[in-house]
């Protein structure tokens, strides 16, 4: 049996995803019905060296609902022995002998990947810098399905910081698994969406397009995806001021939007949709960060189910 490790969005094919699906769906049924203790004898561990309210939360509730217990620290980089000079790879063996999965936010991008190189249970990311962010991806389409009740022919359209937002680069990748995605990018001059994504989504035949002026972008979608400009990743101020307030989601915005249109966002948001927009029957962030809890609850189903055959991991180098 092998570990089955969440590191990147690229590792889920469309049978995978349509798999976690059922399960999530399973999983909305078990909360609803009190939760259960399939899990009783599990352990998590929350490694988080960022911030993190939905995804820490998300999880512990999780395992909480499947009758496991969490360890862990909400700030690693001070409460943990990294402080002491001890490395992530000694840190990841340790935790690996006291627990059955590692839930690892990191600074760094590509600490996942470390992380599951030398851990003995499985690790999730649940966040790697400005790198990626697959079990917010997995919420994200899991949301789209349930709102549109279909991931293809539909135009998505990502607004905000597409460089530093990592939450995009896997749900970008994510979305490549579907037929006739069309991705329109809207973002300040100073956070586009990185070469490294176009050029997953050109060879993997996504079309995609840019588009600076927001009102004509939100025309033809099906799904807009706002994102928050990612303040702590930014060298300077002055950067950030650039990006900072330029695409923002008003209740005057939504008159130009389909009325079948979905307003995603990954949240925390910090002004870049209007507070008055929420009462909108499209704006579905909310009931895509509660989604957030039954994809978790399935990924650690999934994450104690291990591994029975090949498939999975050899989707990693795809
Ligand atoms: N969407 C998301 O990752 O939120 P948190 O930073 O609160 O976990």
């Amino acid at each position: 049996m092998k570990l089955y490790h969440v590191i990147g969005a690229k590792q889920y094919d469309r049978t995978s995803l349509e798999d976690l699906f059922v399960r999530a769906d399973r999983m909305e049924a078990v909360v609803k019905s009190g939760g259960n203790t399939q899990f009783s004898s599990k352990i998590m561990t929350t490694l988080f060296f960022e911030p993190s309210t939905r995804t820490r939360l998300s999880f512990e509730s999780a395992i909480s609902r499947l009758g496991g217990k969490v360890i862990g620290t909400e700030n690693a980089g001070q409460f943990s022995s990294a402080t002491k000079g001890e490395t992530l790879e000694d840190t990841i063996q340790v935790v690996s002998q006291y627990c059955d999965v590692i839930v690892m936010r990191h600074t760094d991008i590509g600490a996942a990947e470390r992380a599951a190189a030398v851990a003995s249970v499985p690790v999730i990311n649940a966040g790697d810098g400005g790198g990626e962010h697959p079990t917010q991806a997995l919420l994200d389409v899991y949301t789209i399905k349930k709102e549109l009740g279909t991931l293809d022919h539909i135009h998505v359209v990502m607004v905000g910081d597409l460089k530093y937002g990592r939450t995009v680069h896997s749900l970008s990748y994510l979305l490549a698994n579907y037929k006739n995605v069309h991705i329109t990018f809207t973002a300040p001059s100073n956070v586009q969406i990185p070469p490294y994504v176009t050029e997953y989504l050109y060879a993997k035949g996504v079309s995609y397009s840019e588009e600076t002026d927001l009102h004509a972008a939100v025309r033809a979608a099906d799904v807009i995806y706002q994102t928050r400009i990612q303040k702590e990743r930014f060298d300077n101020e002055e950067d950030y001021k650039l990006a900072e307030g330029k695409y923002i989601i008003t209740e005057e915005l939504l008159k130009h939007m389909k009325s079948t249109c979905t307003i995603l966002h990954p949240l925390p948001r910090a002004g870049e949709i209007e507070k008055e927009v929420d009462q909108d029957p499209r704006a579905a962030y909310f009931r895509q960060a509660r989604n957030g809890l039954f994809i978790r609850m399935a990924l650690l189903e999934k994450c104690f189910e291990g591994i029975p055959a090949e498939k999975e991991m050899a989707a990693l180098s795809r």
